[in-house]
């Protein structure tokens, strides 16, 4: 089985997506394991997005999702980083394909609505810098 990090980013809990787009998540057979809100502070946005520190957006991105409080998941599924991944559609909103979060929810390459691990071993680390083991359910 595989497990995801996905994050609610500021402009989707801004306009209360954070129901719906769980929701589309669960409705594909996505089982949700854990789930908080959170203000990210400086230092986990840096380790968060730690792979993108010599990206010309870095700044900006660390000052986005540390702007308000977001939602984080833990999901589980057979080939759950896919699975989410198309749930979700491309990174850019306006090449996202249509009915995917993306091109329904984005605004812009930035304020993409969420974020889902891109990979099992970077799904580790993620899960590992939001929840403790005993913050994770198999229920
Ligand atoms: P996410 O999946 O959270 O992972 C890294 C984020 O960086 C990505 O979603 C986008 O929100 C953001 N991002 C990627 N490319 C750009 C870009 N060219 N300009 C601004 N933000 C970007």
């Amino acid at each position: 089985m595989e497990r995801s990090l996905v994050l609610i980013k500021p402009d989707a809990m801004e306009r209360g997506l954070g129901g719906i787009i769980i929701g589309r998540l669960q409705q594909q057979g996505l089982k949700l394991l854990a789930m908080k809100m959170l203000h990210m502070d400086k230092g986990l946005a840096e380790r968060h997005y730690a792979i993108h520190k010599d990206k010309p957006f870095f700044n900006s991105l660390v000052e986005y999702i540390t702007s308000t409080p977001i939602i984080a998941c833990v999901f589980e599924a057979e080939g759950a980083i896919d699975l989410i991944r198309q749930v979700m559609g491309a990174t850019d909103p306006a090449r996202a394909e249509t009915g995917t979060v993306r091109a329904d929810f984005g605004l812009d390459i930035q304020r993409n609505a969420t974020h889902a691990s891109d990979s099992v071993e970077n799904a580790h680390k993620e899960i590992e810098l939001f929840f403790t083991a005993d913050e994770i359910f198999d229920c």
